[in-house]
């Protein structure tokens, strides 16, 4: 070893110590509240309760802000009075459910079990549209479609030829998609960003292609192709608050309590709540987003060390946004989906109806999906302009219709939102294993999960669910005393071949 390697190994040493020597609170002799705090109630949580459950620890406490369990399965009522239908602000699809009886995506288990209502929807039923207003541009779309697919097998390629990863877009360009239309933009935006909620440019090549192929590629480990929509009018949130039901007591559950502090170390944890009331427990999971971890809404004592917070900011909290409109009669596309091709990408592009005999026909709702950036910027304008804005793209598809003033307008900020901050996970070029490793790894007795740490299937509702069993059965096999495994760190992450500067 060298003298500069030594020396970066003791100073690495040195901080890891002063980590946990900074607030060496002994939590030992305190009387605790619960031997597990579960933070946050949504699919995680609510999984990993179960978990802990059916290994028999039944101390535990989820603390949720809301007043309700679910998380980002979350609805609102929407429409004019006496046409108020049920929409989903948050997920909304049971995405690849099984082929033959290969792997099952569980949340469709769930979806079954508690008779959730779901629709196949098919989002090759399309009509596509641009400036001009309707334009058959299907083919071109098909041909995004077959790039999209390219794409996955390039990513595949460069595994095996141990290449690095490198963005998404260049992994089209090297397989041969070079859009250059505003409708080929489109195209792509919709087999790409409209699934992770980033541009190519934003998202890793490799990640992206592994993700599309864990979930909807049978013939490489995936559940299967289907896209099942919930329009349950009690709510998609249904299948996780109905699999609550089945074993949650009411003391083992805390609504209206939102985190502000989390104090750590390997005796125990102290949750201080927004009201002051405090928590004490033996360990805790916490499974907010990693956008509520990115943007300090919850304060951490001692701070996180450095390869934590290098892994939380390392990955990309995404945002997708629904906007939905209700008119007084349908007078858009009889297909299940719509593209609209604007000059500038990403305006106002995904079109879904609502108002269609497999979903709720007569409900006069049709809604419009932004993402990224461009969601970004619609949560930072007043409702009136995203509404007028909108309404304008409408009348370039529809050039012949006099677009009538609607009924109600609505859109979720997921981004503005202090308990979420997006929509969910995305992974970067710049998202290392070893980032993917520490970002999941526990601290002391503070255990992390939630969807961004699922490596097959980041940014899914089945992500949370894996993530979910995952941390209940570990932590539930070290409370009794098994084996406690220590989550494999890397203080530093190193390239694998550094820049030369
Ligand atoms: C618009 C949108 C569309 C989506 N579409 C789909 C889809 O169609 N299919 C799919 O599979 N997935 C989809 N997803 C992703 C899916 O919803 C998530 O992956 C999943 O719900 C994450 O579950 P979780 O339990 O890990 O996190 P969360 O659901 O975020 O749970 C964390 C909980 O912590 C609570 N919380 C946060 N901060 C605090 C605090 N300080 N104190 C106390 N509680 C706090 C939150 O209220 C929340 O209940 C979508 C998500 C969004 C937002
Ligand atoms: C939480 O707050 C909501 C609204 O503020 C209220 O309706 C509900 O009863 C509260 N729930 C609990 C368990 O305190
Ligand atoms: C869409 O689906 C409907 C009903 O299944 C079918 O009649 C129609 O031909 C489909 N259109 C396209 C463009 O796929
Ligand atoms: C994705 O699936 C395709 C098959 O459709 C396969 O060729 C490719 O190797 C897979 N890519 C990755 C990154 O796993
Ligand atoms: C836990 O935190 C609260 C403040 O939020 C504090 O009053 C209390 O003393 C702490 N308990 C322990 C054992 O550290
Ligand atoms: C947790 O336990 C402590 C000590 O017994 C108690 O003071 C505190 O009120 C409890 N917290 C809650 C939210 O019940
Ligand atoms: C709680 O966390 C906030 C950051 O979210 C921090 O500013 C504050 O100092 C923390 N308070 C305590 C008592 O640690």
């Amino acid at each position: 070893m060298s003298f500069l390697k030594l020396t970066g190994a003791l100073l690495a040493l040195a901080t890891s110590l002063v980590h946990v020597a900074a607030t060496p609170v002994d939590f030992a002799s305190h009387p605790k509240n619960a031997t597990v705090l579960i933070l946050g109630g949504g699919v995680t949580g609510v999984i990993a309760a179960r978990s802990l459950a059916q290994k028999g620890i039944t101390s535990f406490i989820i603390v949720e802000a809301r007043s309700e369990l679910g998380g980002r399965a979350q609805d609102a009522k929407f429409g004019a009075k006496g046409k108020e239908v049920t929409v989903e602000l948050g997920c909304n699809w049971v995405q690849g459910t099984q082929t033959g009886d290969g792997l099952a995506n569980p949340i469709w288990g769930l979806v079954k079990k508690h008779n959730v209502k779901v629709q196949n929807n098919d989002w090759d039923n399309i009509t596509t549209y641009d400036m001009t207003g309707a334009n058959d541009y299907t083919d071109l779309f098909f041909e995004s479609e077959d790039a999209y697919t390219t794409l996955t097998v390039g990513a595949g390629t460069r595994v095996d030829k141990k290449l690095v990863d490198a963005t998404g877009r260049v992994g089209y360009a090297l397989t041969g998609w070079k859009p250059q239309t505003p409708q080929a933009r489109a195209s792509e935006y919709y087999q790409f960003d409209w699934e992770y909620a980033q541009t190519p440019e934003q998202s890793s090549w490799i990640a992206s292609s592994w993700g599309n192929n864990f979930t909807y590629d049978p013939d490489v480990g995936g559940f299967g192709g289907d896209n099942l929509m919930a329009i349950d009018q009690r709510g998609f949130k249904t299948f996780i608050q109905a699999e609550a039901a089945t074993f949650l007591k009411p003391n083992q559950v805390m609504f209206n309590s939102t985190v502000t502090n989390i104090t750590y170390s390997n005796s125990g944890v102290n949750v201080t709540l927004k009201d002051g009331r405090f928590l004490l427990a033996d360990y805790a999971i916490t499974t907010f987003s990693v956008g509520v971890l990115q943007n300090d809404d919850v304060g951490f004592s001692p701070p996180l060390p450095d390869w934590k917070e290098e892994a939380i900011q390392s990955i990309v909290m995404a945002t997708y946004t629904k906007i939905f409109f209700q008119f007084d009669h349908d007078f858009w596309f009889d297909t299940q989906m719509g593209l609209y091709a604007d000059e500038e990408r990403g305006r106002y592009p995904v079109w879904q109806t609502l108002d269609h005999v497999d979903f709720l026909p007569g409900s006069g709702v049709v809604f419009v999906t932004t993402t990224g950036d461009y969601s970004i910027r619609i949560e930072s304008l007043p409702d009136s302009q995203v509404k007028a804005e909108v309404l304008g793209v409408l009348q370039t598809m529809f050039p012949h219709v006099k677009i009538p003033e609607p009924l109600d307008f609505m859109f979720p900020r997921w981004n503005a939102n202090p308990l979420f901050r997006g929509s969910y996970s995305n992974w970067p070029p710049s998202f290392f294993s070893q980032h993917h490793q520490n970002l999941r790894a526990n601290v002391g007795r503070l255990w992390f999960s939630g969807e961004a740490m699922s490596l097959k299937y980041f940014g899914f509702l089945h992500g949370a669910y894996f993530e979910g069993e995952r941390a209940g059965f570990l932590l539930a096999e070290c409370i009794k005393g098994g084996s406690c495994v220590e989550d494999q760190v890397t203080q530093d992450v190193t390239n694998c071949a550094p820049y030369k500067i």
